[in-house]
């Protein structure tokens, strides 16, 4: 599909008011996703296990605006509060996705949206916050024009998601979902996320993402920023291609459950996307003391144990533990009684992989 795909013949905006809600997750990538070009297309494919507690509920309700008023109406609520440090994104985003959906200069939209995690844990809430918007606003779409097919609605949520925040374009489905064009993964495309279309090996059914809180503090560094830095970075084209490689390794990786190959690729691209950070102009170190202690304790845990916990991180000092089912007790165990101190306050998330973004009634 190309972008063309996503722009409906024109059609008549039948609805006067209403109200969709939508919960959508966040998730968290195994390939990472670093570097973009213009108009959101990522410099490489990344693949995410969607989570399944982290996420955000929007409702949106709209209503048509009478005469002639030519620009965006929207207010925004987040937990009750009215939040006008969210607008200028919410801004951009609309005037990103106008040309796709040509109703949104003729309402006026109530957004209001809460998280089930803490505004200040450092988890970024843009994957499942413009998911579950990008999802009301394709409901409207779809109340307009009811012959809709599924597909396209979830495939224009995702593309609409990604054009708000790239990893967005991850959270509509479950349970690992690709974005970006890779060769071997068919359907795969820089526009929007698609769901893993392979064997996966019951190792990987139900893993938990146990998410350490070392700093909940705002982000030294937002993903704008961040992604800029991959622009003239020394090591960038090498980086885009292990990120090729790497979500091919995985393919076999999936199919045959192989835990300690699927530990290397995992860590790698941790500490890779912090080694792009520490080598950019200017470079940032975005691990604090806590996220390295917590790092050597998983590696002689491991050692000892021989149980495959890893880490991964996203672009802050939190840590993502990744395990399996099936040693979830000891690992749970394990990481109450030797990690738990080193998190802010001692806080932390239990998650778990889930099965992408719901529909609620209002
Ligand atoms: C490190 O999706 O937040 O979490 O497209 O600018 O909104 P924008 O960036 P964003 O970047 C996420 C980067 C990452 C890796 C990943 O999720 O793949």
């Amino acid at each position: 599909m190309t972008e063309k795909d996503f722009i409906l013949e024109s059609y008549p905006l039948t609805l006067s008011s209403g109200q969709y809600c939508w919960s959508s997750p966040s998730n968290i990538a195994l390939v990472k996703y670093w570097g973009k070009k213009e108009e959101q297309i990522p410099e490489n494919p990344s693949v995410s296990f969607t989570l399944d507690a982290c996420k955000t509920t929007t409702k949106l309700s709209f209503n048509k605006k009478g005469g002639l008023d030519n620009s965006y109406s929207f207010s925004v609520t987040f937990e009750g509060a009215e939040q006008d440090n969210f607008k200028p994104k919410i801004q951009t985003f609309f005037e990103r996705v106008e040309s796709y959906l040509p109703f949104l200069k003729a309402y006026h939209f109530e957004i209001e949206t809460s998280n089930t995690f803490p505004h200040s844990s450092g988890i970024a809430s843009s994957a499942s916050g413009m998911s579950a918007l990008a999802l009301c606003l394709m409901s409207l779409e779809k109340e307009l024009n009811p012959e809709m097919s599924s597909e396209y609605f979830r495939r224009k949520s995702s593309f609409l998601a990604r054009l708000g925040s790239g990893s967005a374009s991850r959270s509509i489905e479950g349970e690992l979902v690709v974005w970006g064009a890779h060769k071997e993964i068919p359907e795969s495309s820089n526009l929007y996320g698609t769901k893993y279309p392979f064997e996966v090996h019951n190792n990987f059914k139900d893993f938990h993402d146990t998410i350490l809180l070392v700093d909940k503090g705002e982000k030294q560094v937002s993903s704008t920023v961040g992604h800029k830095l991959m622009f003239e970075h020394p090591f960038a084209d090498e980086r885009f291609k292990q990120g090729h490689k790497n979500l091919s390794k995985l393919i076999k990786i999936f199919k045959n459950g192989d835990l300690p190959s699927f530990i290397k690729i995992v860590e790698s691209e941790a500490l890779t996307l912090h080694a792009m950070m520490m080598t950019s102009h200017p470079y940032f170190i975005l691990m604090k003391p806590n996220t390295l202690k917590i790092i050597n304790k998983i590696w002689e845990f491991r050692e000892e144990t021989g149980l495959y916990i890893c880490f991964t991180l996203d672009a802050g000092a939190n840590v993502h533990l990744l395990y399996p089912e099936n040693q979830a007790v000891q690992i749970y165990e394990f990481i109450k009684n030797e990690l738990v101190a080193y998190c802010q306050n001692g806080h932390y998330i239990c998650d778990r992989i889930g099965f992408g973004a719901k529909q609620l009634p209002i």
